[in-house]
This record gives C-alpha cells, structure tokens and sequence, in this order.
C-alpha cells in the first residue's frame, strides 16, 4: 500500500466465527447508531465501539469517551479475541506491542460509505491502526497525507486486514459506496473493526 502500511489477505478469516459471535454480544449491549457529524450530516454507516474508549461524534464535534452517549455506561470490553487478532495482525505489519484500548465496529449496508478522512482523534500517533473487514467486500480508498493526492483503489474481502503506521499512518482514507449483494455469513452487509491505541 506505501511505506508503513500493509495489506494482509484474509488474516481474519479462521477467526470469522468467533468475531461474529463477539460482535453480536457488544452490539447487544452498545446497538448500531447512526451519528451525526459536527456538520449535521447523518453517517450512513452505523457504528458501536467496545474497549475502554469508544470513538464518538455529534454536533460538538468527534472525540473518544469512556461512556456510550446512548446508555450512559462504559462501552462493552473488548473480546479476548479482538485484541489478540488485532496484536497479531500489527505485528505482522512490523508494529510489535501493539496493545488497543479502543475498538471501533462499523456496519455497512448497501449504498453506505465513509468520506475521505484521517484518523487523527487518537493521543498517541505511534501505535498503527488496525482494520478488519468481514462480509460483503467493499473498495477502499487509501491516499497519502494529503488530501489533494487521489487515493489508490483497493477491494477488501472478507477476513483481509489492512494496519497502517508509522509514515502513513496519518493517510487519507475512505469506503466507497457499498454494493449490493449477499455474503454468506453477514447477508447484506459488511462490518469492519479498526483498532486503535486512542488514550
Ligand atoms: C474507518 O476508517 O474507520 C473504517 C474503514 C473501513 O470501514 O474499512
Ligand atoms: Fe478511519
């Protein structure tokens, strides 16, 4: 992808069971929601988190918060099998350590996306980021640190993982609309985890 990133083809795969049966444990105690950006625009792609932070936004702008806005308590823990596949999938990268406090769980479903962003709420820009597609394959998009460069196209299927760090870890990055189809363990739609070290 560039330097300090990787693509690692279907790392995730042997685990998919287990990361099913585990999200649908967080998603009981933190539902999918929508959120809305400082800007007032509704994210199409719904969002828990679980670990001791949990990335979220509203009209007064995107942070990370112990407390899940909707219940009021800390955020489900992570699985035991989140952050070993995440420690894993970085170390494979070249990033040893790598221990996330925070696991952001993104749905998509047909026609969702995620514009162009950095991911830069995080205090501590050293750990890489860790992402894990599961479902419906999606493109992504993965540009430089400036958003003018046009970002390369990559198709994720299910079970790859992508971690970057390092000289890229501030790049641009994005999911273009989903397409429509069925996947035979998440039907219409695809999930994705992105690991972080937010505190
Ligand atoms: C993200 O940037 O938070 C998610 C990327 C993805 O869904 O692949
Ligand atoms: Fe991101």
């Amino acid at each position: 992808l560039a330097p300090g990133a990787a693509m690692l083809r279907g790392f995730a795969r042997e685990d998919d069971a287990a990361l099913l049966q585990a999200i649908e444990t967080v998603a009981a105690q933190a539902p999918f929601r929508h959120l809305v950006t400082p800007g007032g625009y509704t994210m199409s792609v719904g969002m828990s988190n679980c670990g001791k932070l949990g990335w979220v936004s509203d009209r007064s702008g995107y942070r990370y918060d112990p407390l899940d806005p909707l219940s009021g308590q800390p955020w489900p823990a992570m699985p035991a099998c989140f952050a070993d596949l995440a420690r894993r999938a970085a170390a494979q990268a070249g990033y040893e350590g790598f221990r996330p406090d925070a696991c952001l769980i993104n749905r998509y479903e047909p026609g969702a996306r995620l514009s162009l962003h950095q991911d830069r709420d995080e205090k501590d820009l050293s750990a890489p980021i860790v992402s894990v597609s599961l479902g419906l394959p999606a493109v992504f998009l993965f540009g430089t640190d400036r958003r003018s460069n046009k970002p390369q196209r990559y198709r994720l299927a299910h079970g790859d993982v992508v971690v970057w760090g390092g000289s890229a870890r501030l790049a641009y990055h994005g999911v273009a609309p989903l397409a429509d189809g069925e996947h035979p363990l998440l039907r219409r739609r695809r999930i994705n985890l992105t690991f972080r070290r937010a505190g």
